[in-house]
């Protein structure tokens, strides 16, 4: 059965809307439409916060809320969500304890960056485990752009704001809301198809669904969390007349551990993979930390990251690395590869017409297998990397068995340095000079680009030089001597 209009929970009651053209933002609807007008609109590109609002939604039997960025979301991915802007929080009179916090620590002084800052600290406020920590406060603020306050009396703000439980009210509220979204979770089933057959947004419910529809309609534009697909819109002013949104697809954002391997559905958020893939080692969830920001990794997915074919995408060296396999399928037809193969060209990948991603299968690593990742980048927040490396290497004793090393950044597409590779096999952990060859090979397998990120003559130096750490690391099993953060012996003590 299909339903033609989306519904959300906004202030206490369920909303209809139809009508919306597909490529209608959050933000647009938000301020446009409704004149919520709390909520602002800085960049337009997901980078600076001001347009965050809090989305909630009934995730394993129980309300979550996350923090989205409304500029770059579009409206029909809140069908089936409650949403919260800045508008939302007091109550009976009472500014929320996030508001209250703010305005006691002198949080806030132009005031444009605050609405968002806010909307990030409720959702921490609501669902971060007690203590909350500075880092964690730090950690949720990284997608939230103040030119003029200064972080320290927000942080403060936060902590004072987060030192005890939520309160009655809060509890109040959630249990209305989650209330509510549980009577919306009853259309789940339902397709969803507004519009017409010329220009439409769909939310198919199931994977046959969305086969068939995309089958029907190849040209339409596949959606998962926006967090690339938002700024065709807001950036390239793209037209997007037909719109097949992944979000509701029933099981395409699953994640099982089957053992020796995590198959993860491609719709599955950023923020939902991340404890998966840190399971496999602490290098990946350091990676995952300073994937965009809170915002990006609640809408992102692992399946966009992969699909948009991006030579700088985090997630694609790393899981080549680990010798991660990718679904896809075409109407009842599915097919794997390595992922590696599915990047051919610069944004060209190995997918037929009407083809999605269904989901990776990404081995965890085996005993005598040992991975490093490093993400180097212009900022360490919110930053898209200049170069990314991943190295898993297979050792027998202290010798080198086996190695895949993949790059970001070095080449038109993530790629593999199959030569360097070669070179390390037979290598040891106690003879650096062993590692030359490899080192050289680097050096010989990319012509990297200059551009804003960095010189080519930098790529070249960084490729080879974090080559080297990985193996001086390995070798030496400490990362004291050459880590700043993400220091392994640290994340592992605090287990
Ligand atoms: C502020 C900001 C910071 C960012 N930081 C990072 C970063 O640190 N590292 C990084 O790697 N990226 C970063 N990104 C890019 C982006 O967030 C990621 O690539 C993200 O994983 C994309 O996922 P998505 O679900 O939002 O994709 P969408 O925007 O929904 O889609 C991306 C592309 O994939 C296609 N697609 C999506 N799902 C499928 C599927 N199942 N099958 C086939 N095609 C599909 C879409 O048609 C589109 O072409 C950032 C983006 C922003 C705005
Ligand atoms: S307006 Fe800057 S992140 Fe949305
Ligand atoms: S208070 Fe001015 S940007 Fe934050």
């Amino acid at each position: 059965m299909a339903r033609h209009v989306i519904r959300f929970l906004r202030q206490g009651r369920i909303v209809e809307q139809a009508g919306f053209h597909p490529r209608t933002t959050l933000l647009d609807y938000l301020r446009l439409e409704e004149r919520s007008v709390g909520t602002k609109e800085g960049c337009a590109e997901g980078d600076c916060g001001a347009c965050t609002v809090a989305l909630g939604r009934v995730k394993h039997g129980s309300l979550v809320y996350e923090p989205v960025n409304a500029c770059i979301a579009l409206l029909g991915q809140v069908d089936g969500a409650e949403i919260l802007t800045v508008e939302d929080l007091a109550q009976g009179g009472r500014l929320h304890p996030v508001q209250e916090a703010m305005v006691q620590h002198h949080g806030s002084q132009c005031g444009f960056c605050t609405p968002g800052i806010v909307m990030s600290l409720f959702t921490l406020y609501e669902q971060a485990p007690r203590p909350v920590t500075r880092e964690a406060v730090n950690d949720a603020l990284a997608g939230n752009l103040c030119r003029c306050t200064g972080y320290r009396p927000i942080a403060d703000a936060a902590l004072t704001a987060c030192a005890g439980e939520p309160t009655p009210a809060s509890s109040t509220r959630r249990a209305h809301a989650a209330a509510l979204l549980h009577e919306l979770q009853a259309s789940r089933d339902d397709d969803i198809v507004v519009g017409d057959d010329g220009t439409f947004f769909a939310a198919p419910a199931s994977v046959p669904s969305l086969a068939q529809l995309y089958r029907q309609h190849p040209d339409a534009t596949l959606v998962s969390g926006a967090t690339d697909v938002g700024l065709w819109i807001t950036k390239g002013l793209a037209e997007l007349r037909k719109i097949i949104w992944l979000g509701r697809v029933s099981g395409l954002d699953g994640i099982q551990d089957r053992g020796d391997h995590i198959l993860v559905g491609a719709g599955a958020s950023l923020a939902a993979a991340r404890p998966y893939l840190a399971a496999i080692d602490p290098d990946l969830d350091e990676l995952m930390r300073r994937f965009g920001s809170a915002q990006v990794r609640a809408a992102g997915t692992v399946g966009g990251n992969i699909a948009n074919g991006s030579p700088i995408g985090d997630l694609a060296p790393a899981l080549i690395a680990l010798g991660a396999t990718l679904h896809l399928q075409r109407g009842s037809q599915t097919r794997t590869l390595p992922l590696e193969e599915f990047f051919i060209a610069y944004r060209r990948q190995d997918r037929q017409e009407g083809e999605f991603v269904s989901c990776l299968a990404v081995p965890k690593l085996a005993e005598h297998e040992h991975l490093r990742c490093f993400k180097v980048t212009k900022r360490f927040d919110e930053d898209i990397s200049a170069v990314m490396g991943a190295f898993k290497l297979t050792l027998s004793g202290r010798r080198i068995v086996a190695a895949r090393l993949a790059y970001g950044g070095m080449a038109g597409v993530p790629k593999r340095a199959r030569g360097a590779e070669e070179a390390l096999a037979g290598a040891s952990l106690d003879e650096p000079a062993s590692w030359e060859p490899a080192l050289a090979a680097i050096g010989r397998e990319f012509q990297p680009l200059t551009d804003q990120r960095a010189s080519a003559a930098y790529r070249a130096l960084v490729a080879r030089n974090i080559l080297f750490k990985a193996l001086t690391e390995i070798g030496s099993g400490d990362t004291r001597g050459t880590r700043i953060v993400g220091q392994r012996e640290r994340v592992h003590a605090a287990e």
